[in-house]
């Protein structure tokens, strides 16, 4: 037994909205993501979207998918994939998996798929292999009403009205597979693109910098420095890795030691914002510009028998933990991170569904999505509690991590998780400013640590109803079971 955690939800001094794009998606032309996950073929070879995967997805509420990468947008250029599909040209993958790509899904095809996910698109250009023309002629083709060239193009190919797409990218990791550059060099090309994302009639454009690799601060002062004035977004990327990049380890083949060093790394994001939004402040103090995390997850070494340049992987509970750390941390950031896209939403990486062939699996990260979709465009409930500690071989990492709002019609949402795989954690927190009289939960848990879903099994690690919260007054008390996410809300 160990000594009940206490701490204080203040119910009264929430300032801050949890911007809803903090639970976004990215979906990249790389493995089964796009090709063989959003887009199928028929029986006739014919592509179209994939209705399971849209169906699955519409009941998360999904804000926001980044598109068409990651490391493929460098290489990606756009007039490829308009215009009747049997005459777009193939070209190869050559960032992912050498595969032909047959440009069937481009942007009208993008721009299709976010519409039937009633989701806002980002799309991210090309700097390391284009050109500011090919950039600001895709802008164009996005936005400007006409008449004029672009727009007269998008009307032949079917589409009348521009689409109004805000949020737009300057490169991807520009820093590595986005051009190999250096921060000041990188600067100045991004003041000369985002320069010719002008606004259109009805858009404004929202500028999103590549932003820095983990814990490269002095990529983050000089774009601040140099770009900031600029920048909408910058767009930081951390993945979770257990073990080494050459060797990550397995997804599901795990022991505690694995499981330990996923939560302390996750724990680390929290870190990582702190310091760059330390950073920020310097130059931007009235908090102008977002920091975005726009790709985030665990990375595990590639499935047995699949192609290694597709990352396919699996997804267990601690990849649950890990999702319900990091939305935990973007929640309390919420005043800086204000959009954050997990990597990637269909058989790629940590993914919310799996798909095969007619078969669909909802991963234990889709569950916690789904038992954190309240938070989005809450107010953030200042909380202040003892997060404990789990020790494992000598070292430790925080027991539990947890996070609350308010939605509009007055619910307080609390999520909760307990990363220590052997012992239950009581949490008991006043709450002040707002009478309750009533909680009602779920819970996401299982015996094993890499418990998870198969297209055998698919609901062997999903969601119950939780019955381990009580309410005394304004006292409320969590028995948090080992190795689990709650989510409560509280009326
Ligand atoms: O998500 C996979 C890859 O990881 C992305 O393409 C790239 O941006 C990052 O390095």
């Amino acid at each position: 037994e160990t000594e009940p955690l206490r701490g204080a939800i203040n119910a009264d001094q929430g300032e801050t909205t949890i911007s809803r794009h903090i639970y976004g998606h990215f979906a990249e032309h790389l493995g089964e993501d796009i090709y063989g996950g959003f887009w199928i073929q028929d029986d006739q070879n014919n592509w179209q979207y994939n209705q399971q995967v849209i169906d699955a997805l519409n009941q998360l509420n999904i804000p926001n998918v980044r598109w068409p990468g990651g490391c493929f947008a460098d290489y990606y250029h756009w007039k490829d994939g308009i215009g009747p599909r049997d005459e777009r040209p193939d070209q190869v993958n050559t960032i992912w998996g050498a595969v032909t790509e047959d440009n069937s899904f481009g942007t009208h095809e993008f721009m299709g798929l976010v519409d039937r996910l009633d989701a806002e698109p980002i799309i991210v250009g090309n700097v390391g292999s284009g050109t500011v023309e090919e950039m600001n002629d895709w802008w164009k083709y996005l936005n400007h009403e006409g008449p004029g060239p672009m727009a007269d193009l998008r009307a032949e190919n079917g589409r009348e009205e521009p689409w109004g797409v805000e949020y737009f990218g300057v490169g991807n990791e520009s820093w590595g597979c986005g051009g190999q550059m250096r921060p000041q060099y990188y600067a100045d090309l991004y003041r000369r693109f985002a320069e010719y994302l002008r606004p259109q009639v009805g858009t404004d454009p929202y500028r999103i910098a590549a932003g820095p690799n983990g814990d490269d601060y002095e990529w983050m002062r000089t774009l601040m420095e140099e770009a900031g004035y600029m920048i909408d977004g910058i767009d930081l990327h951390h993945y979770t890795i257990v073990g080494t990049w050459e060797n990550k380890g397995s997804a599901t083949d795990f022991a505690e030691d694995g499981w330990f060093e996923a939560m302390q790394g996750s724990h680390y994001m929290d870190e990582l914002l702190t310091r760059h939004s330390t950073i920020m402040d310097q130059y931007d103090p009235e908090k102008e510009t977002s920091l975005i995390v726009g790709e985030w997850g665990m990375w595990h070494d590639p499935m047995p028998g699949t192609n290694p340049g597709f990352l396919k992987q699996q997804n267990t509970l601690r990849d649950a933990l890990v999702a319900a750390l990091h939305l935990n941390i973007f929640n309390q950031h919420a005043d800086r991170v204000r959009m954050a896209n997990l990597a990637q939403t269909v058989n790629v990486l940590q993914a919310l569904v799996l798909y095969d062939d007619g078969q669909l699996v909802k991963t234990p990260t889709y569950h916690i999505f789904d038992m954190y979709k309240a938070h989005q465009d809450a107010t953030l409930l200042p909380m202040a509690f003892d997060q404990g500690v789990y020790e494992h071989n000598g070292e430790e990492t925080p027991a539990v991590s947890a996070s609350a709002s308010q939605d509009e019609e007055g619910r307080i949402h609390v999520t909760l998780a307990n990363t220590d795989p052997n012992q239950s954690r009581t949490v008991t927190t006043e709450l002040r400013g707002q009478d309750v009289s009533s909680v009602t939960g779920r819970v996401l848990t299982a015996e094993q640590m890499n418990a998870h879903n198969t297209f055998e099994q698919p609901e062997r690690l999903t969601p119950s109803s939780f019955d381990g919260a009580q309410l005394d007054g304004n006292t409320l008390t969590i028995e948090l079971p080992a190795k689990s996410v709650v989510s409560l809300e509280l009326r």
